[in-house]
Formats: structure tokens, sequence, C-alpha cells
């Protein structure tokens, strides 16, 4: 059997989760503690552990930075213990480090993982995103459309009012346009402060989180990550890289990509089954945040296949070390 088969292996998804879980329960004295270094690097430490007790050969395609700026976990890494199938990770051991340190919602430990050469190598530039729910024609909100045309076809799509709409968007002056195009159609505007990996997501349950769309730009690594993320639940997803100056541009050559203009859809940064394992590090609207009991931590954990569809919400209780 080739080592691909065995890549979708239960037992490896389970263990997928144990690694977000390690990278959270490693953060939990830090929430709140206003040093968003040294939360980032207790759950990067944690995480390498972790992900290195596994049976595979992983490279780290989506990481902490180029091999000169991040000593673990860095673009390259070869992780895991070498035994097993050739895979490609993608992870933010801590995506929201800001809201970690402010003790603000919705940060959370990311990972994924896919069989080698299916995830994009995507350059730490800025990525503009769009992601809309599962049940969707395709083509009823694109790329090429104005803010204000996406947010009239969702609600068209839905058979509601452009008010009944509610759009995620990172609070950013660079948005300010964007915003206020949002705002005129009359729907309402979920701003968040960081963490558009768990805003992309909220789309997939919009019942649930009462988002039905993002748009915006953020990092372009986390976009490959919200597109595991959406592989997994259902939903449309689409980004372009973008480009600030010929330092971004080069590292895009570097990471093989050679149209910058291109549109990518949710399946051509992840082209193949990917898991994808999450933890709650601080309360949000899609996972509890790490409950801490005097000598207890209570974490919780959404682990998912895309091949199966399944959709794992995991509680761990643990001592606190
Ligand atoms: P970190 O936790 O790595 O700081 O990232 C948080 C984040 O908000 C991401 O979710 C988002 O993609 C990116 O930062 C946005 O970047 P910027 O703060 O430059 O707008």
């Amino acid at each position: 059997m080739s080592e691909k088969l065995n890549f979708q292996d239960r037992l490896l998804s389970l263990g997928l989760g144990r690694v977000s879980e390690a990278a959270a329960l490693a953060s939990a004295r830090l929430i709140g503690r206003g040093d968003e270094k040294a939360a980032d690097q207790a759950a990067v430490n944690a995480m390498r552990d972790q992900l290195n007790l596994l049976d595979i050969k992983g490279v780290v395609v989506i990481g902490e930075g180029e091999r000169d700026e991040a000593p673990m976990l860095y673009i390259g890494e070869e992780v895991g213990t070498g035994n097993g199938p050739e895979v490609d990770i993608a992870l933010d051991p801590l995506e929201g480090t800001t809201l970690t340190a402010k003790d603000m919602p919705n940060a959370l430990t990311v990972i994924a993982m896919a069989p080698r050469g299916t995830l994009l190598h995507a350059p730490d530039v800025y990525m503009d995103k769009l992601a809309i729910g599962p049940g969707h024609k395709p083509g009823t909100v694109t790329m090429s459309m104005s803010p204000s045309e996406r947010v009239s076809a969702l609600a068209a799509a839905k058979g509601c009012s452009t008010e009944d709409i509610t759009v995620c968007i990172l609070d950013r002056p660079r948005h300010e346009d964007l915003i206020a195009e949002v705002r005129s159609t009359g729907a309402a505007i979920r701003l968040i402060t960081d963490g558009d990996v768990a805003g992309v997501m909220h789309c997939a349950e919009p019942e649930i989180t009462g988002i039905d769309m993002y748009m915006g730009s953020g990092g372009a690594p986390e976009g490959v990550l919200a597109a595991a993320a959406l592989k997994c639940m259902g939903g449309q997803f689409f980004g372009r890289l973008l480009f600030r100056n010929d330092d971004e541009r080069a590292r895009a050559r570097k990471a093989g990509i050679t149209n910058f203009d291109r549109v990518y859809t949710r399946d051509d940064l992840v082209r193949s089954d990917v898991i994808f394992s999450a933890t709650g590090v601080t309360n949000g609207s899609l996972l509890a945040g790490i409950k801490r009991e005097p000598g207890w931590v209570t974490l919780e954990t959404i682990l998912m296949r895309s091949k199966t569809g399944s959709v794992r919400r995991m509680t761990y209780k643990s001592p606190l070390r």
C-alpha cells in the first residue's frame, strides 16, 4: 500500500488533535498576562514536541516564518518520527497572540495536514479573502464582484434582505472603504481585532455564529489554514495574494509562485483531502476557551477530516502542569 494511502488514518487524525491541544495547554498560564511573545513561544515549543511524536514524514509548509527568522517550526522544517506517510503541515501554534495576551475572544491553536505537495506554500504576505458557508452554488459570490455586490448576491441566494446579512471583517484602517461600502448595503459587520482563521470558520456555521460572509485582507498563511478548515466544514473560500513591495514578490517567487494576480479557490489552496485541528485558547463563538480551575484545565478541540466530512468536538480535562 502506498504511504499516501495511509494518510487519512483515523489514529493519525486523533494524533493531530493532541498537537493542537498540547499547544493550547502550554499557553494556558499566559492568557491575559500581556506577553504575546511568551504565549507564542510556549505554544510553538509544545506543538513542535507533540508533532515530533507522530509517525509521519512531515514538512512544515506554513509555519512560523523563514528558516533565518524562526528557529522552530520554520518553513521547510522536517517534523515527525520519519516513519509514516509523507505529509505537508500548515500550522499556527497561536493564532491570535494579541488576543491571548489580552484575554480577548477567539484565539486558537491551529494545525492542518495533507499529503505531500498538496498545500499551497503561501509566502508571508497579505491575502485578500472572501468566504461564505456551505450550500451555495459555485459563483454565488466572486472576487470580481464589489463588496456591495457580494452582499446583495449572498442575500439573494439566501432569500433574505441585505440587512439580514452579517459580514466579518478585520478592524484595520486599510479596511475603511470596505467597511463603509458594506455598511451602505444595510448589512451588519462583526469587526474582529485579530484572528481571521476563526473569522472565516465562522461562515461555515452561520446559524450558530451569526456570520454569513468573511471579507478583507489578512495573512496569506492564515488563508491556507482557513481554506483547510472550510474544506472540512463546507463553504467557499477565495484568496488573492497582495504584494506591497519587491521583497514580498521575491518571497512569493521563492515559494514557487509565478502568477501574482491569481485568484485561488479553496481547492487550489488545499489540493487534496486534509485533516484539521484547532483548540480554543480564549472563549469564542466556535470553541470554548481554556477553562482553568484550581489544579485543572479543560480544553475544547474541533477535529475534522475533509474525506469523510467528520467534525468532532472533543473536551479534554487535564491536571495543570
Ligand atoms: P498573529 O496571532 O500571528 O499575530 O496573527 C493574528 C492575525 O490577526 C491573523 O489572524 C491575520 O491574518 C493577521 O494577524 C492580520 O495581520 P495584520 O495584523 O497585519 O492586519
